[in-house]
């Protein structure tokens, strides 16, 4: 939500910024812009509404230079417009932000009584004003006395062409991330932008402050207390966060799955015991077996892979689980017990929703887990222990290997809190199989694509469309819904099997059709009949199942490999994505860019 990147060095600052925006573009795409000092020492600004590649394209000659600031944006206050593109200027500063100030409005009417002129409808414009005005000699100070008069969330850089040898950059809430290069210094809302031009990074904490030179960087907080910060290998490289020969992002990812499953696996099964090695945890035996209730919190996909999660755990260890969405349980003042385990579940490890929730639960002596993607992003530090994905880089606005590895990450947590309760060495030994099978299986079910483009070709058809599925299949229906909505706009609702008769039946017509997750479990005579019910009504059904519940029951079928019957959810997802991905593809949307929508929502 909102990309920032900066560069320092002997190189013209403009190509390395316009490309790593490109790379940041999935945090937002309503319009984009650079600052940089000109070689000549003055303020040179292009910004625009529009993508990076529209608004940056073939940036005249005086725009060579360095040190530079870039930004793509997501628009929180301010439509999306040519004057509300960042960066924001005053006088000789320039300035990128990332999140919102609470207290925008009360700092503008000092600025303008002050005899500041505004450009821009943006809450960020009032830190360029503020910065351009404090008295300091020091670009860092006069950053530092800014931002002690800000209430609200930020991630800064700041470039003044009166003070050209620095870039200052601040973190409360935002990502920022500095890259360590040859005699030269970036920096960057994610790594993603750094990939290929960094040798090591730097995740900034909240309320620190970076100086950037092209020599090295110093941080401090806004106490103006130094602070000593180690740094990491990149660990990624440039190819992973390219699209290469695929059409979108979202298939690429869609794609790659099998291998991210592998990953998320890899040295994590007991073959002896059959259980699970989690070493990050942070959760020894002991504690893991006064454990009396798991609570899961996440948005979004993360929320329904956490309720897929909740089952798993509850089905294999017996202890109570549920998941709730942490955008509504920060907000409900929850009881919070230490016998609880929690876990927050996150691809990007920024959702601002969950990162306050993991956060409130701590203040309150929850113990969090985090099921993170990212890497040293701010969920996965605020957590005491936890599991990473190692889906490896998501750039589809959509989620998909990320949402997979959760549940995979699920079962392995499930697994080990299982084996040291009461689930038996077999059947640790029937999941940890299970486990394993499930690369292969899913290049079994990605096999079927063009099979699923012709079904998904017919969907695209329709305005509005239901999904279905009892306790295992729900939160499958649930995914698969929010997939198909937010990449194709295609009206779709996911609705528990056995509920269908306590209302939704009501809409069931021909220009309605269902999609039925299906699976053979003890369930399954369930199903069919709920399959009957409305058919009875003339509605239309896609069953996504183990076996094809034959004509009568379902139009069309789509056939997924069969695991263990916890484990099933994991693989019935996987043709929805592409289900989603096709009809999307067939009315013509811009599938990694959905209207409305970015990724890593850091604001409320
Ligand atoms: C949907 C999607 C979102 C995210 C949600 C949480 O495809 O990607 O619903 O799942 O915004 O994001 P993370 O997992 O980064 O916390």
């Amino acid at each position: 939500m909102c990309g920032i990147v900066a560069y320092i060095g002997s190189r013209d600052a403009v190509p390395l910024l316009v490309g790593g925006l490109q790379r940041l573009e999935y945090r937002g795409y309503d319009s984009a812009g650079v600052a940089v000092v000109g070689r000549n020492g003055e303020l040179r600004v292009r910004k625009a509404k529009g993508r990076v590649g529209q608004c940056l394209a073939d940036l005249p000659a005086r725009f060579k230079g360095s040190p530079g600031i870039g930004h793509t944006r997501w628009a929180t206050h301010g439509e999306p417009s040519d004057a509300n593109a960042h960066p924001h200027v005053a006088g000789t500063v320039a300035v990128v932000h990332n999140g919102i100030i609470e207290n925008a409005d009360e700092l503008r009417a000092k600025l303008a009584a002050d005899g500041a002129v505004f450009a821009s409808e943006t809450d960020s414009e009032v830190l360029a004003h503020l910065i351009a005005r404090a008295q300091a000699d020091e670009l860092e100070e006069a950053v530092r006395q800014a931002l002690q008069e800000v209430v609200g969330t930020y991630g800064i850089a700041v470039v003044d062409a009166a003070r050209p040898d620095r870039i200052v950059l601040a973190r409360n809430g935002s990502p920022v991330v500095l890259g360590i290069g040859e005699r030269e210094m970036f920096a960057a809302s994610d790594v993603a932008a750094l990939a290929g031009h960094a040798r090591q990074v730097v995740h900034l904490d909240d309320g620190e402050l970076a100086v950037l030179e092209p020599g090295g960087f110093r941080t401090f907080t806004l106490e103006k207390r130094a602070t000593t910060k180690l740094p990491s290998e990149v660990g990624l490289d440039e190819e992973s966060y390219e699209r290469g020969e695929h059409r979108h992002f979202m298939i690429k990812e869609i794609r790659e799955q099998p291998a991210a499953v592998a990953r998320a696996l890899t040295g994590r099964l007991d073959t002896r015991f059959h259980t699970a090695h989690l070493g990050g945890l942070n959760l020894d035996p002991r504690e893991a077996r006064a454990v009396r209730r798991v609570k899961i919190i996440g948005c979004g996909s993360a929320y329904y892979a956490g309720q897929i999660g909740a089952q798993l755990i509850e089905e294999l260890t017996r202890i109570p689980a549920d998941a709730e969405p942490a955008s509504e349980f920060r907000y409900r003042n929850p009881v919070v017990s230490p016998d609880t385990l929690y876990v927050a579940v996150s691809q990007s490890g920024e959702t601002y929703d969950t990162l306050t929730a993991v956060q409130e639960l701590q203040r309150k002596g929850g113990r969090v887990l985090g099921l993170v993607n990212v890497v040293g992003s701010a969920i996965a530090r605020q957590c005491d222990g936890g599991i990473y994905l190692h889906a490896g880089p998501e750039q589809s606005v959509a989620s998909t290997k990320a949402y997979t590895s959760m549940t995979v990450a699920f079962a392995l947590l499930a697994l080990y809190l299982g084996r040291i309760r009461d689930l038996s060495p077999d059947a640790g030994r029937r999941i940890a199989n299970g486990l394993k099978a499930l690369p292969g299986q899913i290049e079994r079910i990605l096999a079927q694509e063009d099979r699923i483009k012709e079904v998904a070709g017919a969907l695209a058809e329709y305005r509005s469309a239901f999904f279905v599925g009892r306790v295992r299949g729900y939160p499958v229906a649930r995914e698969g819904a929010q997939k198909l909505k937010e990449i194709s706009y295609i009206h779709a609702e996911a609705y528990p099997g056995s509920e269908l008769k306590h209302g939704p039946l009501a809409l069931i017509c021909p220009e309605r059709p269902t999609v039925a997750i299906v699976p053979d479990d003890e369930l399954l005579a369930k199903n069919l009949t709920t399959l009957g019910e409305i058919r009875a009504r003339h509605g239309r059904i896609l069953a996504v199942a183990h076996t094809a519940p034959g004509p009568a029951l379902a139009d069309d079928v789509i056939l997924v490999p069969k695991n263990e019957p916890e484990l099933d959810p994991i693989l019935l997802s996987v043709p929805l994505q592409l289900l989603a991905y096709h009809a999307a593809l067939a009315l013509g949307h811009d599938i990694d860019k959905p209207r409305n929508l970015a990724k890593s929502v850091t604001v409320e």
